[in-house]
């Protein structure tokens, strides 16, 4: 299904040179539909010297290879891309099962050409289209106008497309997704280019005497430079973007089912701390009443770290075996921190020396671990020092890279693969590996990796970063639910107790509820004006555990992404045809406010809406999403159909039940329910529509669940023309886990 180009006798003395006019672009999809190859070129009437050498050009032909994904490839991709390494196998029934409003026609006009090793791309737009993801971004989400260089990085501050996750993924709100599958650093110009034979070209305007004159005139494409000779691009279909999305995500494999203990809170350690400083630490939770199922243990569990050495310190973990199992005993499972670079003369280094790339990091080495030996060879050593004795996963640092520090792009590795390659995939290559050996014992992990990018959204890692700014982890969450990925607000240290219970609100709406107190060494109860709060923001996550692990249960089985932007609501980017073109904040404020940038509210499952407050805010602005909406701690109504003011004092964050919305809670608890543990459910309805909700359990620990032992559970409640309340549930598998014999039903909105 290659394209090819066909060459006349005339190519052989003169250089062709490509044309985007759309005569050539007709005759390209008409023939490649019916011959399977494309013509895209025209010739000069005489020969130049100038002209430079095309190889290939034309219209893209793509092929359908599931219900709504059509594929195609473009001069000659690269044998290692993101879906090679990260090799997800998608989840084609439930791809099967969804609607799809075919073929989208724009695509037939999508051009490329390849030439002089690089790869071109024209995606054509239309004038209202928005488009969201590629990528997670800090400070922006809706991406027509902007221009990226999709570059594994950590943040700083920019917003250029370096980042934690440039993944090359986006979703147009005309309801369509496409991934460019090239681990390379992807240029992108979203609607910011104008070609001078655009069939949709911006007025010439007078700067000196027209008002609307403007530096970035209308763009009717997008266009990407992929360097290399080629690229596999993967089209996904509607109708709305929340299907794109679902399909991209199945197509990866589906989102990760984290274990039980995944949603309780997690703590992590200063990095000095011992076996006996944590026992202290653990002790003091308990002694609180605070909530933690996780301890993740920072450098200093290492003999050596940057590089690092995996080894346990003696002096300060003599017995790391024995304290895995008292802290097992006590409900907390241990997370490790690691980075991937070795120090020579290391147990590790002496196994991997014969794999190691040509530039060191820290002076440590940098395993190439997209060879299976290098990786077989680290798999053993985690396993029989780490896993053998109950670690229950890692938080992999560093592989997003800092270009002060890291292999410049000259490195080469003994794969063959070069630096640019390398950094774009490591954090996946490490991904992959850890994953790989927790399934091969059938033992579920989650942990953190501050890297990621396309085919990685089936891996049990939850992002972070170094940069701290509460704004803009909302922004990233906000973010994440476009490009396949989970991201944490983690809370490190704070000014002020307002701004850590804010901050500690907001991760316990997220995918992991945590303390990162590495550097800061602060811990729930640090700021005791706050803490009764504190506790309370801790205890409602626990509380919501059914509601969030059914959520993550909804990523893995249908693609939806449990944290997610409100523009993904139904509804939420239409307006009618009267308000198009007429948007007036006095005459249509809702719709004008629907079509702006919003990048400080989230959808946390199905069901909530969430609005932060940060420090320094008493109210706040909410654009709710289409419908009746009520609070979430009175039931009472609060809008529809419209943008509300929020007033919350710093005892709550602003969260918000769509109508109909159902929201299991168990009762307060301090660590996840375990396997086998029974817990009375408590359904919270709201509003006055018929709801329902696909509860979910399952063992909690291993992946029987991926063989269907599961139970997903229909819970529903309609109201009789007398408006009595009449409840169904489906019935469970006895066969399988369920941990929720008694269910009651609490009425928020109706008496
Ligand atoms: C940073 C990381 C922090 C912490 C620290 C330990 O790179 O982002 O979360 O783990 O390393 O040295």
């Amino acid at each position: 299904m290659r394209n090819i180009l066909i060459q006349s006798p005339a190519s052989r003395l003169c250089r062709p040179r490509i044309s985007f006019s759309s005569r050539w672009r007709h005759v390209g999809v008409t023939i490649g539909v019916t011959l399977g190859v494309t013509i895209g070129v025209t010739f000069f009437s005489a020969c130049s010297p100038k002209i430079s050498e095309t190889t290939d050009s034309g219209s893209i032909v793509f092929s359908e290879s599931l219900s709504g994904v059509w594929e195609a490839k473009v001069g000659e991709p690269e044998a290692v891309d993101y879906l090679t390494v990260s090799k997800p196998i998608p989840k084609k029934q439930a791809i099967t099962d969804m609607p799809t409003n075919g073929f989208p026609e724009f695509a037939q006009d999508i051009e490329y050409t390849v030439k002089n090793g690089k790869t071109y791309l024209r995606i054509p737009l239309d004038r209202e289209e928005k488009i969201y993801g590629l990528g997670m971004h800090f400070r922006s989400v809706q991406q027509r106008g902007k221009i990226k260089r999709l570059h594994m990085d950590h943040v700083g501050g920019q917003e250029d497309g370096r980042t934690h996750a440039p993944v090359p993924f986006y979703v147009s709100s005309k309801g369509y997704g496409m991934l460019i599958n090239a681990a390379r650093y992807i240029d992108v110009w979203v609607g910011t280019a104008v070609r001078k034979d655009s069939d949709n070209p911006p007025v010439v305007r007078d700067r000196n005497t027209d008002r609307n004159w403007s530096a970035a005139p209308y763009s009717d494409a997008i266009e990407i430079l992929i360097p290399a000779d080629g690229v596999e691009l993967i089209l996904f279909s509607g109708p709305e973007m929340m299907d794109a999305i679902k399909r991209y995500n199945l197509f990866c494999g589906g989102g990760p089912m984290p274990p039980k203990w995944g949603m309780g809170f997690w703590h992590r350690v200063p990095t000095l701390y011992s076996d006996m400083q944590v026992q202290a630490e653990v002790l003091q939770f308990e002694e609180h009443g605070f909530p933690l199922d996780v301890i993740g243990l920072e450098p200093g569990w290492q003999s050596a770290s940057y590089p690092c050495t995996y080894e346990w310190d003696q002096s300060r973990w003599p017995n790391p075996e024995k304290s895995m199992k008292e802290l097992d005993e006590q409900g907390v499972k241990i997370n490790l921190w690691i980075n991937p670079y070795i120090p020579p003369g290391s147990n590790i280094h002496n196994k991997l020396a014969d794999y190691t790339g040509s530039h060191t990091v820290w002076a440590g080495e940098v395993p190439d671990y997209t060879l299976p030996d290098a990786r077989g060879l680290l798999q053993e050593h985690f396993k029989s020092n780490h896993l053998d004795i109950g670690v229950s996963g890692y938080k992999i640092d560093e592989v997003d890279g800092y270009d002060a520090w890291l292999w410049p792009d000259v490195a080469s590795f003994p794969s063959g693969l070069d630096g640019e390659q390398m950094r774009q995939i490591y954090a996946l290559q490490m991904m992959a590996m850890i994953n790989e050996s927790f399934e091969e014992r059938d033992q579920r992990t989650w942990g953190l990796v501050r890297g990621n990018t396309a085919g990685g959204n089936r891996f049990p890692f939850v992002l972070y970063s170094d940069h701290y700014s509460h704004q803009n982890f909302i922004t990233a969450l906000v973010n994440s639910g476009f490009n396949g990925v989970l991201w944490t607000p983690e809370v490190r240290n704070s000014p002020t107790g307002e701004e850590w219970v804010r901050r500690m609100q907001t991760s316990c709406f997220s995918p992991m509820a945590t303390i990162n107190a590495w550097a800061s060494g602060t811990k729930p109860w640090s700021f005791p004006e706050v803490y009764e709060e504190v506790k309370a923001a801790a205890l409602l996550r626990l509380q919501l555990f059914p509601y969030f692990y059914s959520a993550f249960a909804d990523y893995h089985f249908e693609g939806i992404p449990p944290f997610r932007a409100v523009q993904l609501e139904k509804g939420f980017l239409d307006i009618s045809e009267e308000e198009k073109g007429t948007l007036d904040g006095e005459k249509n404020p809702y719709a004008l406010a629907r079509q702006r940038e919003i990048k400080d509210q989230y959808m946390a499952g199905p069901n909530l809406l969430v609005a932060p407050l940060y420090a320094g805010e008493t109210s706040r602005k909410v654009v709710l999403p289409p419908g009746k909406w009520f609070d979430f701690y009175t039931g009472e109504f609060v809008g529809e159909n419209e943008v509300i003011i929020a007033e919350h004092g710093i005892d709550k964050l602003p969260v918000y039940v769509r109508d109909g919305g159902m929201i299991p809670m168990i009762p307060e608890t301090l660590h996840t329910p375990s396997d086998g543990e029974q817990v009375p459910l408590t359904f919270r309805i709201y509003g006055t529509a018929p709801g329902e909700f696909l509860l979910y359990d399952d063992d909690g620990t291993s992946y029987a669940y991926a063989s269907g032992r599961y139970n997903r559970v229909k819970v529903s409640i309609e109201y009789s023309e007398s408006g009595e309340a009449i409840s169904k549930i489906d019935a469970v598998n006895p066969a399988y886990p369920w941990a929720y014999q008694e269910m009651k039903f609490e009425f928020m909105t109706l008496d």
